[in-house]
């Protein structure tokens, strides 16, 4: 069935836009890799003796040997590697050569490719021991301009170690930002540490010497180092801060962290910088097509923005007269409230943003319910509601529910404990952006049972819980890494293998399709119950709007 799936998908090579760099013009030979571009501009064209040719992006290698240019492998479809480093060299070479690690797609053969014959098997699709290449490889009838650039980038991509990788240690750091709640932050870094100990004891009591397991089956045997980058001070200031940090400690790669109003300096550093940032617990993450190397959970307060939308805009049911939305003026709820009231314009239907001042900590319950009171003041039944508003601001709501049609952000109000006041409570609707409690309390054994053999308290579950499941599967993936340490092999191998993981904790799957950068994509509206810890009332089924 998969292999069956990924052969279709290869047929077709959806150009998924994977990787362009959007502000450095790419070089010939990357253009021609990535993006099926020649160097005059025209389209790379690809034929195939059985039809379905193929042309621009379609054509372009990177659909299939991938941006790492390491291959892949899925049932019985074999990709092979075509960095020229594989390609140039005999099998008996690399056994003996410890630079040039096992990749799955690699197959034994007894000669090695020349500039001459590597051109000839593009253009023919014929080896030069004259064993023709499986049909799903296009042939290309290249210049030989394109041809020379397109070799040269061959050339260029590489398997040499990258920062932060040495012979016996894996580099990592994971990041902070000033406005992270503290208790989460103190919650994520204690799981993170914990992890790191626990994976450096299990490399402790491996005995074998490293270079000669390797050459026995290659095998992850490094141990792993966290290093906590803490950002301070003004937004505008972090890109600085991080390539600081980044020159003194370098990193193969960054995972988890924390967030709370402002992530986009952290997601361009990491793609500046070609470095891998893993599942950040950040609930506004960046939404850019064509970024390579910042990996999200989900689309946070933006996903909530469409499952509301799908509800208020998408059903047959009656459409409000008029979307009221109330936000905190520095808050993530800002960008979410855009994106809803742009669906919302789009269905025709009048908008009114209701921005209330940032407040600082200091001001009490009561004027924010004050503030709050204005906010809502003169919505009436015909209107829909949708508050993007935190657990204070949230408790501190007053008076009657002027609508049936009120929502709340999960994410932003806090889930099933979310402090709204006894009346609100039946008639609110709220965003549920994970698998409903009594749906993960089986999966959740996994994390709940470590945390308890590692005797660290349950202080902010939901962040504990993603942070854990982000080392499972940064371990799961270099273990499909053998010892392969590329960064764009990294996320590669993670897309590869996140939709095979059964057990994910607050989500009920996970998924990447090459290029795609939010695991999870879809959730549920509920509505609280009548009794706090009762359980949540479901309003139909998971969706991915
Ligand atoms: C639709 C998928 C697809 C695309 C697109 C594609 N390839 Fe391939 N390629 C394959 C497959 C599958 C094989 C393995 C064929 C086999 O083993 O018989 C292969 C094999 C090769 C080989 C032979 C490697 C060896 O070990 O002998 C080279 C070289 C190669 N491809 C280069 C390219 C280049 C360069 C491009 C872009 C211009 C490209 N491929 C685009 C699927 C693709």
């Amino acid at each position: 069935m998969r292999s069956a799936a990924l052969f279709t998908a290869l047929l077709c090579a959806a150009g998924s836009g994977v990787g362009a760099a959007a502000e450095r013009p790419a070089p010939d030979g990357e253009n021609l890799y990535r993006h099926g571009q020649l160097p005059t501009g025209a389209l790379l064209a690809g034929s195939r003796d059985f039809g379905a040719n193929v042309t621009g992006e379609t054509a372009a290698c990177v659909n299939c040997h991938r941006r790492s240019g390491l291959g892949n492998v899925e049932g019985n479809i074999v990709i092979p590697p075509i960095i020229a480093k594989y390609l140039y060299r005999t099998r008996q070479a690399n056994v003996l050569d410890l630079t040039l690690p096992h990749v799955p797609g690699f197959t034994p053969n007894g000669w090695a490719y020349t500039d001459e014959t590597l051109a000839q098997v593009i253009r023919t699709g014929v080896r030069p021991n004259g064993q023709p290449l499986n049909a799903l490889m296009p042939r290309y009838a290249l210049d030989d301009e394109s041809m020379a650039a397109l070799i040269g980038y061959l050339k260029n991509l590489t398997t040499e170690p990258v920062p932060g990788v040495t012979d016996t240690t894996l580099h990592f750091a994971t990041i902070v930002t000033p406005d992270a709640d503290p208790v989460e932050k103190k919650a994520m870094l204690e799981i993170l540490q914990r992890f790191f100990a626990m994976q450096r004891d299990v490399i402790a009591a491996e005995s074998r010497p490293m270079r000669a397991s390797r050459e026995i089956m290659y095998r992850v045997t490094r141990r792993w180092q966290l290093h906590v980058w803490e950002l301070t001070g003004a937004p505008e200031t972090w890109q600085r801060q991080l390539e600081d940090h980044l020159a003194t400690e370098p990193v193969f790669a960054v995972i988890s962290g924390i967030g709370r109003r402002e992530w986009s300096p952290v997601h361009r550093f990491c793609e500046h910088n070609s470095i891998p940032c893993l599942l950040p617990n950040v609930d506004l993450p960046v939404v850019a097509d064509n970024d390579f190397y910042p990996v999200y959970y989900s689309r946070g307060v933006l996903l909530e923005a469409d499952l509301i939308a799908t509800r208020l805009f998408d059903s047959t049911a009656v459409q409000p007269r008029r979307l009221v939305q109330v936000y905190r003026s520095n808050d993530i709820g800002v960008a979410a409230a855009e994106a809803l009231a742009t669906r919302a314009k789009a269905a025709n239907i009048a908008v009114e943003q209701r921005a209330v001042p940032a407040s600082p900590e200091s001001r009490g319950a009561s004027s924010s319910g004050a503030a709050l009171k204005r906010a809502i003041a003169g919505v009436d039944r015909n209107d829909a509601l949708v508050l993007w508003l935190r657990e204070s601001d949230l408790a501190a709501l007053r008076g009657d529910v002027p609508t049936r049609s009120v929502y709340i952000s999960g994410l932003m109000g806090g889930l099933e404990s979310a402090p709204l006041p006894v009346r609100w409570r039946a008639a609110t609707l709220m965003t549920y952006p994970y698998d409903l409690p009594e749906l993960r309390r089986v999966r959740m054994n996994f994390p709940l049972g470590w945390f308890k053999v590692q005797a660290i308290p349950v202080t902010a579950e939901r962040v504990q819980t993603n942070t854990y499941l982000a080392c499972v599967i940064l371990s799961e993936t270099l273990g499909h890494m053998l010892d392969s340490f590329v960064r764009d092999f990294l996320l590669e191998r993670m897309e590869m293998m996140l939709s095979r993981r059964l057990v994910n904790g607050y989500f009920p799957r996970l998924g990447l399709a090459p290029g795609q950068r939010f695991a999870s994509k879809g959730g549920y509206v509920v509505r609280l119950p009548a009794t706090a810890g009762d359980k949540l009332l479901a309003q139909g089924a998971w969706s991915t709007p």
